[in-house]
């Protein structure tokens, strides 16, 4: 069945020393946790962090990768780089960077590909605008982002790709959807994958996450709904307390 999958996303947080602060907290507290556990961290951590989590529950995660396997891409870094520091998991097309930095569902999709072609697992990030929730429009804007980060990507990769669902509105802002509309919102990309795949891919094999405010307080309400697999968290993965008992929700 689906193992509950909880990742943190530091995102531009965390020098090397929060780095070693935070993980000597975190360890062990997190220790004999149920849910499998990732802490997604910036590029200049992943030494440190991969060498401090050696021997424990937690995988180790980055926040990005560009598709070619080397060039001339200023101030990008390829799968082979992340590879080398025992980098597992690797967050795709969060909507931070899709807002602000240009990430497009086709690089979403080149992304997602590379990372499968080389052993890394994409954290494959699809959401909608507050706009796209209230005019209704969120439905297919999101069946369309799962369809394009999907193309060419076969049935037998599903295991080995997350996808979370975050929906913009949500994040950051202590805004959570509610556990209903989560759950719904991601059997409808559950539903998407069914119809491009296979229904029991869909059910058994792809695991997707929810993201947005997901913190100590709202995690077990919301794992408790039968769509949803797990969390990407943002804010409340900078405190290992916090980031704990959501690990251990
Ligand atoms: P948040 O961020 O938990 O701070 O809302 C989630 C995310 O952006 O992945």
């Amino acid at each position: 069945m689906r193992q509950p999958i909880i990742a943190g996303n530091w995102k531009m947080n965390n020098t090397i020393a929060d780095t070693k602060v935070l993980l000597a907290d975190l360890i062990p507290l997190v220790k004999g946790a149920k849910a499998e556990c990732i802490v997604c961290v910036p590029y200049t951590n992943i030494q440190t962090a991969g060498e401090l989590i050696k021997g424990t529950n937690i995988k180790l995660g980055a926040e990005n990768v560009h598709w070619a396997d080397k060039g001339a891409f200023t101030g990008e870094i390829s799968a082979d780089m992340l590879l080398e520091l025992g980098v597992e998991y690797v967050i795709i097309g969060h909507s931070e960077r899709r807002q602000f930095f240009g990430e497009t569902d086709e690089t979403v999709n080149k992304r997602s590909i590379t990372c499968l072609a080389k052993g890394l697992k994409p954290i494959i990030c699809v959401g909608e605008s507050l706009e796209e929730r209230q005019s209704g429009a969120y439905t297919a804007i999101l069946e369309a982002q799962t369809e394009k980060a999907l193309v060419g990507i076969d049935k037998s990769e599903l295991g080995n790709l997350v996808i979370a669902y975050e929906p913009i509105w949500a994040i950051g802002t202590g805004v959570t959807a509610t556990n209903q509309e989560a759950n719904d919102t991601i059997a409808i990309i559950r539903n998407k994958i069914a119809s491009l795949y296979c229904r029991n891919c869909a059910d058994n094999v792809v695991r997707i996450q929810y993201g947005g405010s997901m913190n100590p307080k709202n995690v077990a309400d919301l794992m408790a709904m039968p769509e949803i697999d797990g969390g990407l968290i943002g804010g409340a993965s900078l405190n290992a307390s916090d980031f704990s008992k959501v690990v251990k929700y």
